[in-house]
């Protein structure tokens, strides 16, 4: 157990919004003290304030850049001077960019692969080794259902969501027959800011997919983590993509995904 009054201890990022402050909640519903982190401060402390508020929850706010490798270091020296070890680690922070590659930002893009894989893999290979000590705990990659699939007009943003599915479904066969779970979750459309960020606004994609609400998304992650499911895709539907998408011949695929994230100001 890992804090001091003997519950285990949650560490979830992108925690200051979207499916991450819905998947804390569910953290602490399931008796865990939830560190919080994200870069906005103001926003992680409203987060923990309503959990203690609602849930009575014991909630701990550290802002962090975790696309900043020293950022990283920080927030793991100020868990290690406030004596928490982390039990499960939820890898939930990311964002996605729409448009042709070399229309966007490209420092903007290598920032993207900074947080989405870079952060990622430090945050999980710096945590797991306690887990495996204890030969309990587990790890949540948040992927997306974009890890299945090239994605033509958010072409760096698949391709981190691809490598968050591969490292997390080798890392889960590696640790196989431990008591260390680890899973890798891979929403579809979510209603959150993402899309915002993404400047996904007005593309087909946001106007024609049915999107899920971030309650809905962070119980079943929480729930398929619990059941030891090692890759969960909620929504019927885009379980059902998931499976089909090995049949669906690329090129057509290509021309639908193409269609879904035409930048609407032309191509
Ligand atoms: N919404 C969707 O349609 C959808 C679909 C599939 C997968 N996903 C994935 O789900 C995850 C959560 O996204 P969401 O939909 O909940 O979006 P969101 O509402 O935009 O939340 C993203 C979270 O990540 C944090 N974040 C962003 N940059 C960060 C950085 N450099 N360092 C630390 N934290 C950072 C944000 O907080 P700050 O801005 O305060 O740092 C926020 O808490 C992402 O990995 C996303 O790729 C989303």
């Amino acid at each position: 157990m890992a804090d001091h009054d003997g519950r285990p201890v949650a560490l979830i990022t992108g925690a200051s919004g979207g499916i991450g402050e819905k998947l804390a909640y569910e953290a602490a519903r399931s008796g865990y003290t939830v560190v919080l982190t994200a870069r906005s401060e103001p926003e992680l402390n409203r987060v923990a304030g309503v959990m203690t508020t609602k849930l009575a929850a014991t909630t701990i706010p550290i802002a962090a850049d975790l696309s900043d490798p020293a950022s990283i270091d920080d927030l793991q020296s100020e868990l290690k001077r406030r004596g928490l070890q982390v039990d499960v680690l939820v890898n939930n922070a990311g964002f996605g960019m729409n448009g042709a590659a070399t229309d966007i930002d490209r420092r903007q893009q290598a920032n993207m692969i900074d947080l989405n894989v870079r952060g990622l893999t430090d945050m999980t290979l710096r945590f797991l080794p306690y887990m495996q000590s204890r030969d309990a705990g587990g790890v949540i990659n948040v992927a997306s259902l974009a890890a299945f699939m090239p994605g033509p007009y958010m072409a760096v943003y698949y391709a981190t969501k691809a490598y968050v599915l591969s490292f997390s479904r080798a890392l889960a066969s590696e640790l196989e027959g431990s008591g260390v779970k680890v899973c890798v979750a891979c929403p579809g459309v979510v209603d959150t800011r993402f899309q915002e960020r993404a400047k996904m606004q007005g593309t087909m994609v946001t106007k024609t997919t049915p999107s899920m609400s971030a309650e809905e998304v962070a119980e079943a992650i929480w729930t398929g983590f619990q059941a030891k499911n090692q890759v969960i895709v909620p929504g019927i539907s885009n379980w059902m993509l998931s499976k089909l998408v090995k049949f669906i011949p690329g090129g057509i695929m290509m021309k639908m995904i193409k269609r879904l994230h035409a930048p609407v100001d032309g191509e």
